[in-house]
């Protein structure tokens, strides 16, 4: 971050109107497939990968385990891991970004063991990483975690069946790209359907693996003896996509998105549309219109293809400018509201009660100091301020960064008046 991006202004102004291109999904699907290339003794290439800020966490990550990474184009990553490879992560990385645990799996099966340090990552409520463990256990490997380490090792890696309690991603993954080399055959039920798990097993398939079933609940793994490096795109960014179709329901007007999967937002659409929103698909993406205020629905989070629980504090402030009442349940994570105290600061009217939030829309918020908590919490507030009489200035907004590639410049290019704030 630079000094002049120390805070984000932002106020209503014209309808939004205008196309953008939407990044790659490099928080939720390039940092996976950056862990996966430590199964190939050689050099993958990423394309399509923006440099958010978590990114640079993962390059030093790769970096100390033994695989140096090197950016050899706009938005294209080269990860070279063909020497022998250093099987820890240290403290002071995956405290940063919690996706680093993504390293556990790939090291699992190309050294035979690991050391990493328990993750830190968004202020979420707790995440807990036993389905990652009891997974991996039946596998054969054996796990303790130590002063703040998770250590972990095996004599041979073993298929195994594994049902998970819950269709967690992040196990999903580390299983899946441990079984890849496994001896045998895994089978993964329950496992995670969100889009960039099949982003992820395409890649694991192009690089020799031979897996079925990804994108439903039950997921085949083959073990292959080795994979070989390849060169990969990662996929537009969902979520992304749904915080300017969220901008655009705030803000009224018409956007255009290019570089997204109309597909992976099905759940969403169906959302807005349901709220009074036009869309509808384009070759390259999907077109958007929003005009008057938009109607309250209720929402529940959920596992893909269920409503992204990522989008959450993005419709929040967009149902807190809608007409009537919605209830919004958040069913995957245990804390996510810590952000409505914020949203009220700006006038909005929500209540929370346990694992719900009830909103009461105005059709006007009050533009005010206010803090970002996390990433999409953050983003969240700045759509606030497209509908706040006078400025909204957003603080901390690092967080914003860890998954954004200038989203400010972005709204910009389609009418919005938000722009960086010096200290
Ligand atoms: C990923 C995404 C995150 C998204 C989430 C759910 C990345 C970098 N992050 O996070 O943006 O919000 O998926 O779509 O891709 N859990 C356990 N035990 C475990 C694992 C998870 O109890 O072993 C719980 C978590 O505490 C949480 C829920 O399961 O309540 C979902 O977690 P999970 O799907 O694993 O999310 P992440 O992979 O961490």
């Amino acid at each position: 971050m630079t000094a002049h991006m120390d805070r984000i202004a932002v106020r209503a102004g014209q309808p939004l109107s205008g196309t953008i291109r939407v990044a790659g999904a490099t928080k939720n699907s390039g940092l996976k497939l950056m862990a996966a290339a430590l199964l190939a003794p050689g050099k993958s290439v990423l394309r399509n990968v923006p440099p958010v800020a978590d990114l640079d966490v993962m390059i030093e990550v790769m970096r100390a385990i033994g695989a140096p990474t090197e950016w050899t184009g706009p938005d294209e990553l080269t990860i070279d891991a063909s020497g022998e490879l250093t099987p820890e992560a240290p403290y002071e990385l995956v405290s940063k970004m919690r996706a680093s645990i993504n390293v556990l799996g790939p090291l699992l099966a190309r050294c035979g063991e690991a050391r990493v340090a328990m993750p830190g990552g968004d202020n979420i409520g707790s995440r807990k990483l036993d389905m990652h463990f009891r997974g991996l256990e039946q596998m054969g490997v054996e796990i303790e975690v130590r002063h703040g380490f998770i250590e972990a090792r095996h004599n041979a890696l073993g298929g195994a069946r594994v049902v998970l309690e819950f269709p967690s991603v992040g196990a999903t993954e580390n299983l899946l790209t441990a079984a890849v080399l496994a001896k045998g055959r895994t089978v993964i039920e329950n496992a995670a359907r969100e889009p960039e798990i099949t982003d992820l097993s395409d890649t694991l398939t192009r690089m020799g693996a031979d897996i079925t079933g990804a994108g439903t609940s039950t997921i085949e793994i083959e073990g292959v003896r080795d994979l070989v490096a390849v060169e990969s795109e990662i996929m537009g960014d969902r979520i992304e996509a749904g915080t300017f179709l969220m901008a655009c329901g705030i803000a009224g007007g018409d956007i255009t998105l290019e570089g997204i999967r109309i597909e992976h937002l099905e759940m969403v659409v169906l959302k807005l549309e349901e709220m009074g929103m036009r869309v509808s698909p384009t070759p390259d993406g999907l077109w958007a219109r929003s005009e008057g205020r938009l109607r309250s629905v209720d929402i529940a989070t959920l596992p893909f293809p269920g409503f992204a629980t990522d989008y959450m504090p993005l419709v929040v402030a967009l149902l807190a400018t809608c007409e009537g009442t919605a209830i919004v349940t958040e069913n995957v994570f245990d804390s996510r509201f810590s952000f409505l105290d914020e949203l009220n600061r700006m006038g909005a009217d929500i209540r929370n009660e346990g694992r719900h939030a009830v909103i009461r829309g105005r059709a006007r918020l009050s533009g005010a100091p206010v803090r970002a908590l996390d990433v999409r919490a953050g983003a969240a507030l700045v759509l606030a301020g497209l509908a706040a009489d006078g400025e909204t200035i957003v603080h901390e907004p690092h967080h914003v960064y860890r998954g954004y590639v200038d989203l400010v410049g972005k709204l910009r290019s389609v009418g919005a008046d938000v722009r960086y704030l010096p200290d």
